[in-house]
């Protein structure tokens, strides 16, 4: 039986335990203080320049990606001050100011690599009453679009390292958009260092690498900008779960242990699609994704800069997970559409992937101190 005294005597030790663990808790607290100064901090990308950051730069850890619609009556020269505003916040928060009337200024202080990137939808150029240089894609026989995830009139693609430093620049981004504007769809992607997509396979092996000629646009008033396809494409993992290693290296092509081709060993080794098995048949199929998505010409290769999604479960724990497949290329209907239809056509990946949004962007190029972006094309 426990006696008073000795309950007593407990509490007394329980105090000191708390005490003890208060002190603990400080030096694990500082511990993590470093730890944060190390993951976040004040590495900084530039904003200025011939082409808008966030494209070719190296993909940060998270990723938001607003979608907006202008306002009915939103007209070109409400859409010159919109960008005047957003050009202004963007060169300061990824340089580690707060934007003019920011809220909490403090947040501004760690920018973790931050880039904020602007696409102009087809809308966009219609309200301006300027000729687009986009349009919506085509349909593809595998979509099953959602309108609450496609189209938009303005993109704006916030990446950092940080996720503190991504909601604070979305929330000055969206203040300042709000009487212009409003959201259409928000999208959330994260991103490992490991290049891991949530099927497990590493993903950014074969991308453009001509940046001047398979991204960057070499003339007319996109010049030094390029385009934008985001596609929200939702993943079955449950069913995926069901497919065994062969099966789901041979859908690929590749292998998942190292991301190396079936007919090679490492990542970096060229696929041979002309290798065949024992038996005559092809070992990377006619119908695995590599194949089917293959572009021999490094002038017309996608820059593929995709996130991973996951929006949590379902009551019945089923995930709501994909992938934001983001991609630039100078020329939509040469270099993105050709590989959709491929893809839509016979790529064994279907069985498991659907694309439930779609939205396409014309990016601009970078612009200088004092300038904004979309100068050239509206101002
Ligand atoms: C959830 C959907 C998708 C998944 C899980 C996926 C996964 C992969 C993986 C694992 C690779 C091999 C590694 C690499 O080179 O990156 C790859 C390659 C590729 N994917 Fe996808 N992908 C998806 C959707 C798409 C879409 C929609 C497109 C374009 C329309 C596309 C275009 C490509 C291209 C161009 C390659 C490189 C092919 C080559 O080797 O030349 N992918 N993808």
């Amino acid at each position: 039986m426990i006696s008073r005294r000795g309950l007593f005597a407990g509490g007394a030790a329980t105090a000191a335990g708390a005490l003890a663990t208060a002190s603990g808790a400080l030096s694990r607290g500082e511990t993590e203080r470093e730890a944060i100064t190390l993951t976040t901090g004040p590495a900084v990308e530039p904003f200025h320049g011939a082409h808008q950051a966030g494209v070719a730069t190296a993909p940060q850890a998270h990723a938001v990606f607003l979608g907006f619609d202008l306002r009915k009556g939103t007209r070109k020269e409400a859409i010159v001050r919109l960008l005047q505003l957003l050009t202004d916040d963007a060169a300061r928060l990824t340089q580690g100011r707060p934007a003019l009337a920011d809220t909490e200024p403090e947040l501004a202080a760690s920018p973790a690599r931050l880039t904020i990137t602007f696409g102009f939808g087809p809308g966009l150029f219609a309200a301006a009453g300027v000729d687009a240089p986009v349009e919506t894609l085509p349909a593809f026989s595998t979509d099953r679009l959602e309108q609450r995830w496609s189209g938009g009139d303005l993109l704006v693609q916030v990446c950092a390292d940080d996720t503190v430093t991504v909601a604070h620049a979305v929330r000055m981004i969206v203040k300042d958009a709000r009487s212009f504007a409003r959201v259409r769809w928000t999208q959330r992607g994260f991103r490992s260092t490991n290049r891991r997509n949530l099927m497990g396979q590493i993903e950014g092996t074969v991308n453009a690498t001509d940046l001047d000629r398979a991204v960057w646009i070499g003339a007319g008033p996109l010049r030094g900008g390029t385009t934008m396809v985001l596609r929200r494409i939702r993943m079955r993992l449950e069913t995926w779960d069901a497919a065994d290693r062969v099966a789901r290296e041979f859908t690929i092509g590749r292998r998942l242990g190292n991301g190396a081709p079936l007919t090679g060993a490492a990542e970096t080794d060229a696929a041979d699609y002309a290798a065949e098995n024992r038996l005559g048949f092809p070992v990377i199929s006619e119908f695995a994704h590599i194949r089917r998505a293959h572009v021999a010409d490094p002038a017309l290769r996608l820059l593929r800069r995709p996130y991973n999604y996951d929006e949590g479960l379902t009551a019945e724990g089923e995930s709501d997970s994909g992938l934001l497949f983001v991609s630039y290329q100078a020329d939509v209907a040469a270099q993105f559409v050709p590989v959709q239809r491929m893809l839509a056509e016979g790529d064994l990946l279907n069985e498991w992937v659907t694309a439930i949004g779609s939205a396409v962007f014309a990016v601009p190029p970078g612009c200088a101190p004092g300038g904004w972006i979309g100068e050239a094309l509206l101002g």
